[in-house]
């Protein structure tokens, strides 16, 4: 307690160094040190500028930028000694590059540690949605390739867990492709919310000194598509703004919801009572008390993470919310939660390939359960309509037909068509051909519809967007 102080960078107005449980409690380089390369990225910028506008030398730049990358190096190769009593990766780098370059005593000027902390964020959030994004197209491509192999197979779609209408299996994988679309439409969305660069904006008010933002931004890349600068308007807003890391977090707590979604559906799949899909041994545990068993792991632990990337969500919208303008420490709290967001959503994406990747279909069964007529009974009311009769009027009458079947214990097409024609006029003699399912099929012909020609339309859609081998 009370030891020297080794706060250099602020250390000047205290007479006593932090106690040891603040200290405990303060730093945060145990997880803000993997914004390292980012950090050491604006840095550079930031001195280049410097030098730009004429503040240090080329000379002095220069040193810097050679401390700078052999400190990356340093930690590149597990080398470099994170001290927590230097609070956090900012300071952590600038104390090891001042014991190097005496210049690196000038790399603050004009600059604070909360629009250093805002730029080296938002450099990390164009970084990160780049991996998500590549990471949902993998998944993408896995569900694709599943689907392509399987383009022949039906299955019974379902509302409400009952069975509804016979779909395509490709069908049902491509409202899976549609819900991964838009997730990574989403991080490029946020991508470009995080491309505004905030140096400059200093600690709340900017600088006395004669700095120019637009070279910092053209430096790392916070520029639009036409290569034009992009800095943030506004100071105070800009150290207090955590927008990006909620809509970050948003992404990847949808994403959670989605894989969750799907997992659930493979989850019943894989059930003896469907048996739609085995899924690969290499995603799934046995039980250490039933010999039997093989749990769909992969698939429960899909939907346990959105638990917790919806928690991030609610960590972040709730450290922000009461906060005063502008910057306050509780934001040092908003990095946690994002990490996370990041690891899990990651690795829920490579999880989800590599299960959907190595599944099999069990076609006998889904033949087997797509072949009950009942799926076709909407058909048998649409058949009506195509006779004239109302909706209304049709679906009523065909929920005779059901009525009857039931009692007779029978399947709705192996009714007596006399018996069938008494329950309503509209009934013809071939009203049971509604039951060849290629038919039935055939006639949803509408985009977006599961009929085999749409089926080959999204499957050269899905192709050309996504690429890769299929
Ligand atoms: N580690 C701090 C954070 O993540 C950096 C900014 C600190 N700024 C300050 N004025 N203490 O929020």
């Amino acid at each position: 307690m009370a030891k020297k102080h080794k706060q250099v960078t602020w250390g000047g107005r205290f007479s006593a160094g932090p106690a040891e449980l603040m200290l405990k409690f303060s730093e945060s380089v145990s997880f803000d040190h993997r914004l390292a390369p980012f950090d050491i990225a604006g840095s550079k910028a930031h001195s280049a500028m410097l030098a730009h506008v004429g503040l240090i030398t080329t000379r002095e730049r220069d040193a810097i930028h050679s401390g700078l990358d052999a400190i990356l190096q340093e930690i590149s190769a597990g080398k470099f000694k994170w001290d927590a009593q230097l609070e956090d990766v900012h300071m952590n780098i600038e104390q090891a590059l001042t014991k190097k370059v005496p210049a690196a005593a000038k790399l603050h000027t004009a600059r604070s540690r909360n629009d250093q902390v805002a730029t080296d964020m938002r450099l990390w959030f164009k970084h990160a949605c780049g991996e998500l994004a590549a990471k949902l197209l993998s998944a993408q491509q896995a569900l694709l390739a599943v689907a392509t192999a399987n383009r022949e197979v039906l299955i019974p779609g379902y509302t409400h867990l009952q069975r509804a209408q016979p779909v395509y299996l490709a069908h049902h994988l491509f409202a899976w492709l549609e819900m991964l679309e838009r997730d990574r439409l989403r991080f490029e969305h946020v991508a470009a919310q995080a491309n505004w660069c905030p140096l400059g904006s200093g600690a709340i008010a900017g600088t006395t000194l004669p700095i120019d933002r637009e070279f910092t931004a053209k430096q790392l890349g916070f520029v639009d598509a036409k290569g034009r600068p992009q800095v943030t308007q506004n100071s105070m807003d800009t150290v207090a703004d955590r927008d990006v890391f909620i809509e970050f977090a948003q992404a990847c707590a949808l994403v959670g919801v989605h894989f969750s979604r799907m997992a659930e559906d493979l989850i019943l799949w894989s059930s003896a009572e469907f048996k739609f899909v085995e899924l690969p041994d290499a995603f799934c545990t046995g039980s250490s008390l039933m010999p039997q068993k093989k749990n769909p792991d992969s698939c429960e632990l899909l939907r346990g993470k959105s638990a917790r990337l919806q928690g991030n969500l609610h960590t972040l919208l709730t450290l922000a919310k009461g906060l005063p303008m502008t910057y306050n420490r509780d934001l040092q709290e908003d990095k946690p939660p994002v990490f996370d967001s990041y690891d899990q959503t990651a690795l829920c994406a490579d999880v989800f390939a590599g299960t959907v990747g190595g599944m099999t279909v069990h076609t006998d069964k889904c033949a087997a359960a797509v072949a009950d007529p009942a799926l076709l009974a909407t058909d048998l009311a649409d058949y009506l309509v195509e006779r004239g009769v109302p909706f209304r009027e049709a679906h009523h009458a065909v929920g005779a037909v059901v009525q009857l079947a039931e009692k007779n214990a029978m399947q709705l097409d192996h009714l007596p068509t006399e018996e069938v024609m008494k329950l309503h006029k509209g009934f013809g003699a071939d009203w049971a051909e509604v039951f060849d399912l290629q038919r039935a099929m055939a006639k949803r012909q509408g985009t977006g519809m599961p009929g085999p020609k749409q089926l080959n339309r999204q499957m050269q859609r899905w192709q050309k967007r996504l690429g890769g081998k299929v």
